[in-house]
């Protein structure tokens, strides 16, 4: 870990006693909202307090994403406007981070091509901040920082975007290259964090009262092994367990590859670790598998499953699914339906194959039309609706467990909360029981929630 006590201490004088305002938005996963957080703790020991209206910023950091083309055009287009916000508050600084500026060509076009930018920090590169923005501030016309530490800026105090849900994130990077994803290329290799750092940081989470502890992870069944005689995923899960308080443990994302039964056995024994797995399957076709280098074989997912189901057949399962991969045909696409019918998920997060420079599928045949991947986006959603429509209503008549989010968008009156299993509950009740656990006896279901009353 860099030593930031001196730099900052230089910021916090160039600042002076008008308390300055940061921007900070991040983009993505779980994982860039976790360096988001870190990125805010930093700036508050620097003394800038936060807002939310861009407006009234003085500085606007953009912690972006690069997974999908559209996620980047976005940014892009926000960084465009932002250049009326500089002319109209020329002391307003523009820095950008995340996973867009590991990319080269990406990295290149924003210096190019957007001169309101005025830092690029990089993935790996957290705890370069405060270096960087006292450059900008002692007038350096553009600073850049995309050089890889190992650090993973542990000891950098989050500010955290919730009271009672904390992420924590256990390893950063990824070493699949599944052929179309872009995160290996901006994220480097798997780097696992030390387990008693975890577990000091999660005990002192639980003692600060938090009522959810996310793992996190481009791939969490990978944890521990790339240290030596390394504790693994399913026992660091246990020995988390392990921690006193009221709080439950969840966890994103595991790859079928590495889905063992200790980390299923794991998940069962374990009281405070959610009754739900994130299994991201991509597609429900070998070849297309194949072609994904996603190292499994349907046949190996579906036995995955039958154990997990075996233990419990109603236990919830979500997934991620990508719908148009380089040629794929109707057959592959239909297989795709015919998964999802046999493994009934309570909810699926599905995306049209965004074609990323620099990984192997960009360079793929795709002679699939555009239109034809929509039609098959909307038939997944549609076999989806009805999937869930009918196994949500294994939830009537039972009580669930749930940590209250706050006041629902739904409906008036109402809270919104989720469940161990993943589910959104919704019930009527006073927002004085946001970040509470309730129970509430489930009356009612649709596809995408279930209702009912609270149990006192
Ligand atoms: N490490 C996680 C996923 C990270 S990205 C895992 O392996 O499960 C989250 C999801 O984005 C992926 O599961 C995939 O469904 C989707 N995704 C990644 N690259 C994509 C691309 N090029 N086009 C469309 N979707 C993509
Ligand atoms: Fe991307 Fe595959 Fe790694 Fe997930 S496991 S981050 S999809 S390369
Ligand atoms: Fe996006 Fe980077 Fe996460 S590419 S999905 S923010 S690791």
């Amino acid at each position: 870990m860099k030593d930031n006590t001196e730099i900052i201490e230089r910021i916090r004088e160039k600042l002076g006693t008008e308390r300055k305002l940061a921007y900070v938005h991040s983009f993505g996963c779980q994982l860039n909202v976790s360096d988001g957080e870190k990125i805010k703790g930093l700036l508050q020991q620097m003394g800038y307090g936060f807002t939310d209206d861009e407006n009234e910023a003085d500085l606007i950091i953009l912690n972006t994403c690069a997974v999908r083309e559209n996620a980047e055009n976005r940014v892009f287009g926000i960084i465009g406007s932002m250049k009326k916000l500089k002319e109209l508050k020329p002391s307003l600084l523009i820095g950008i981070s995340g996973c867009m500026t590991a990319q080269p060509q990406i990295a290149e076009k924003i210096h190019r091509s957007y001169p309101q930018v005025d830092f690029v920090l990089g993935t790996s590169a957290i705890s370069g901040l405060p270096a960087l923005l006292l450059d900008v501030l002692n007038g350096r016309e553009f600073a850049e920082d995309i050089a890889e530490y190992d650090d993973f800026s542990e000891n950098v105090v989050q500010v955290r975007e919730s009271g009672f849900k904390a992420s924590v994130p256990i390893m950063f990077g990824c070493n699949n290259f599944c052929t179309y994803c872009i995160v290996p290329y901006v994220r480097g290799r798997e780097r696992s964090r030390d387990a008693q750092d975890i577990i000091s940081e999660v005990r002192q989470l639980a003692a600060d009262g938090y009522k959810e502890i996310m793992l996190l992870g481009q791939n969490v069944n990978s944890y521990g092994k790339d240290i030596p005689d390394g504790m693994s995923f399913p026992q660091l899960l246990r020995e988390l367990n392990k921690i006193d308080g009221d709080f439950t443990i969840r966890f994103m994302s595991s790859h079928p590859k590495d889905a063992s039964r200790e980390l299923i056995d794991a998940i069962f024994d374990c009281k405070k670790v959610a009754k739900h797995l994130h299994l991201p399957v991509q597609s429900g076709s070998n070849s297309v598998l194949e072609r994904m280098n996603r190292r499994y074989t349907v046949e190996k997912y579906l036995d995955t499953v039958n154990y997990i189901r075996s233990r419990d057949a109603g236990f919830s399962l979500t997934t991620d699914i990508i719908v148009g991969f380089p040629d794929e045909s109707d057959e592959e696409f239909e297989a795709t339906l015919d998964l999802i019918r046999q493994v009934k998920y309570d909810n699926i997060y599905s995306f049209i194959y965004s074609k990323r420079t620099g990984t192997k599928a960009a360079e793929m045949p795709d002679g699939t039309p555009e239109d034809v991947k929509g039609q098959r986006m909307r038939r997944l959603l549609e076999v989806q609706r009805g999937i869930s429509t009918e196994f949500y209503r294994r939830f009537v008549g039972r009580t669930l467990r749930v940590l209250v989010d706050g006041a629902s968008k739904k409906h008036e009156g109402f809270l919104t909360g989720k469940s161990s299993e993943f589910i959104i509950v919704e019930f009527e009740g006073g927002t004085e029981l946001v970040g509470q656990f309730v129970n509430v006896e489930i009356t009612d279901s649709m596809n995408w929630a279930v209702t009912g009353k609270l149990v006192t």
